[in-house]
């Protein structure tokens, strides 16, 4: 903590003088989680904050589709993302063209697209989803087939829970999910029993079945923070258990886990540099804006 302190430190002042807010994801490293985020969450808490928040500037630590989010549901404010290229696997494997595509393949089925998405994406798709509510939003849509974009995984997840729909993906995937294996967990169970394993959806459907328990990053602080596991191993981004370990001292978090790249592409450095300089600016079209707020704010309807 010592060689955080002063970032921390400063970057805390600048946010006062600034009227800025920091909302943060739970991938953040503790420095940024615990130090300085004003709220912490998953994309749809991350979300649902953004409509309530008074200050007039965002700074979202996460990555850029959810800027694009805190952006598309206040256009007034400034918001500002500390790294412009922090990406992520899933928003870039689809295009609206591609959503156009889809349709043409199933007419007539509606489009429930995953937040982690691009602004043009959510405007060409019916409805947004995040990992919390993926269920319950397919589960909704009024046709027996629904089109699911852009994470294959988590639309078989959901599949498994909506056996009552037909599902049908697009073949995109999270680079750091996508990298567990059933036979990992199966083989961490041996050699470790008694370990609680916890899959965050966008896992292939193999590992979910595998683990013990499924759901959002804020599903799995929950249900960590609840069920208080001897041995807890998250199948998930590393920052995870770092954050939440030093209050569950009773847990031990065991197994591997993976990085997000572009998740630790958000810093303490950056995040003073932003503030610093009100960069760098998120921008989203009006036209798009307008369209990608129906689909998102459907899906905050609908979860409510
Ligand atoms: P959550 O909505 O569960 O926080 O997931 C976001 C994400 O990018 C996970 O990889
Ligand atoms: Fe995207 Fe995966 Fe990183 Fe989440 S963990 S931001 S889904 S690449």
């Amino acid at each position: 903590w010592a060689i955080h302190a002063p970032y921390v430190a400063a970057i805390n002042k600048l946010k006062k003088e600034r009227g800025a807010v920091i909302l943060a994801h739970n991938y953040m490293t503790p420095a940024i989680y615990h130090g300085v985020a004003d709220v912490v969450g998953d994309s749809l808490q991350l979300a649902i904050k953004a409509t309530e928040v008074q200050e007039d500037v965002i700074v979202q630590c996460g990555v850029h589709f959810m800027a694009e989010t805190s952006k598309i549901l206040n256009p007034e404010k400034t918001v500002l993302i500390p790294d412009m290229d922090a990406g992520c696997s899933l928003a870039e494997s689809i295009t609206a063209p591609d959503i156009a595509k889809m349709r043409a393949q199933y007419p007539g089925a509606p489009v429930v697209t995953y937040v982690n998405t691009t602004a043009e994406v959510k405007a060409a798709s019916d409805i947004c989803c995040t990992s919390s509510n993926a269920a319950q939003i397919v589960a909704a849509q009024d046709s027996d087939t629904v089109i699911m974009t852009p994470d294959k995984y988590l639309a078989q997840n959901v599949a498994a829970m909506v056996p009552e729909k037909k599902i049908v993906w697009y073949d995109g995937a999270c680079i750091v999910h996508e990298q567990y294996t059933a036979k990992d967990l199966d083989d961490f169970r041996d050699w470790n029993p008694g370990t609680r394993i916890i899959a965050h959806p966008e896992c292939p459907p193999d590992v979910v079945a595998a683990s013990d328990f499924s759901g959002s990053t804020s599903g799995i602080i929950d249900y960590v923070t609840r069920e208080k596991p001897e041995k807890a191993m998250l199948v998930t981004e590393c920052s995870m258990a770092s954050n939440i370990s030093d209050a569950l001292p009773e847990v031990d978090f065991v197994g591997p886990c993976n990085m997000c790249p572009y998740m630790k592409m958000i810093t303490l450095e950056k995040i003073l540099w932003s503030l610093h300089t009100m960069s760098a600016e998120v921008h989203v079209d009006t036209a798009v804006a307008q369209k990608a707020r129906v689909a998102v704010q459907r899906m905050i309807d609908t979860s409510r």
